[in-house]
């Protein structure tokens, strides 16, 4: 079957009853779907596990599958790989890549730790494993200030590839972290003159920020936090209304966990784009996961001896949270 194009391009019957056939092809093949919260909903809604970076990690890290199909991007695919070498895991679209992670490229970071001698480095889970091959601990938005605060007080640091999500732990731990100028091009969108014309009009909304986006949104934030951390507090708070200042994906789980509660996206700078997207996500579609299960393609590999290397980092990280 040919994967050239990084997905299988066979023809899918438009008759077929989709999320049933996927059904009957993961039980038929041991096979589990773990879904991020970014992925479109339909691709959420017959996932097996739906979750953050951090908890699709932990998860995958349990599983007895045969087959583990990550509708994420390609790094999660690649986490997958590492912490489950003996499993055959699969990405309905192999071109799901990252902005954040292609702004570290591998060579890049190797130069820079090279000029920067007697530093650990912290790298954030949305890198290749090429660069987690070269880092000293993995974080992901779950966990980054837990984990950076586990190092003694003293330790000198370089963390990438987010320098926002840098930023944000060196004000709150008094770090002063040696931090790659990476970022994301969806968080880094946001409009914070647009977010305070929708709050003027919705003044009760509560607005929920994830850390990768730049500084001045994350000043106006009531919430902070990881995909995860923004659904509990949307979920558990006493408020009804939000402005959700991270991709827009998550509004989905947000509105099945909270249907009498009301999620505004927050605009993007250029209200002619759809910026708050994240395309890359956006490239598992139902048709493209019902042909990687049927043609068990196409396969996310990684050199055993990256495996090696980039394997130490994320258990270092998933000891301590
Ligand atoms: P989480 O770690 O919150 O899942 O975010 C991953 C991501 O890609 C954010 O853009
Ligand atoms: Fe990467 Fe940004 Fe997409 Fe998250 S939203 S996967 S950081 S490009």
């Amino acid at each position: 079957m040919n994967v050239d194009k990084g997905y299988v391009d066979a023809p899918v019957d438009s008759g077929l009853d989709l999320k049933a056939e996927i059904k009957k092809l993961k039980e038929e093949k041991n096979a589990v779907i773990l879904a991020h919260y970014y992925t479109v909903g339909e691709i959420q809604d017959i996932a097996d596990f739906i979750g953050d970076s951090l908890a699709l990690a932990r998860i995958a890290e349990k599983l007895d599958n045969d087959i583990i199909v990550m509708c994420g991007v390609h790094f999660m695919g690649e986490t997958v790989k590492i912490l489950c070498p003996e499993k055959k895991v699969l990405v309905p679209d192999l071109n799901a890549g990252c902005s954040l992670a292609d702004s570290c490229p591998a060579p890049e970071l190797k130069k820079f730790i090279e000029e920067h001698p007697g530093h650990t480095v912290v790298s954030y889970v949305n890198t290749s494993a090429a660069v987690k091959a070269l880092t000293d601990i993995v974080v992901t938005s779950g966990n980054a200030m837990e984990v950076v605060n586990s190092l003694p007080e003293d330790e000198k640091i370089i963390f990438g590839p987010d320098r926002n999500l840098g930023n944000y732990i060196n004000s709150q731990t008094g770090r002063s972290m040696i931090l790659w100028d990476g970022a994301c091009h969806v968080h880094e969108k946001f409009s914070l003159e647009k977010i305070l014309e929708l709050k003027k009009e919705h003044p009760e909304a509560k607005i929920l920020v994830h850390p990768e986006c730049p500084k001045p949104i994350r000043l106006v934030a009531d919430k902070l936090g990881s995909t995860a951390v923004l659904l509990k507090w949307a979920e558990e708070s006493p408020y009804d209304e939000f402005i959700v200042a991270t991709e827009s994906g998550i509004l989905h789980e947000m509105r099945r966990r909270c249907p009498h509660k009301t999620f505004i996206p927050a605009p993007p700078d250029d209200a002619g784009c759809a910026c708050n997207d994240c395309s890359f996500m956006k490239l598992n579609t139902l048709e493209k996961l019902y042909n990687t299960l049927k043609y068990e393609l196409p396969e996310v590999t990684v050199d055993a001896d990256i495996i090696d290397r980039a394997r130490r980092p994320i258990l270092r990280m998933l000891e301590i949270k």
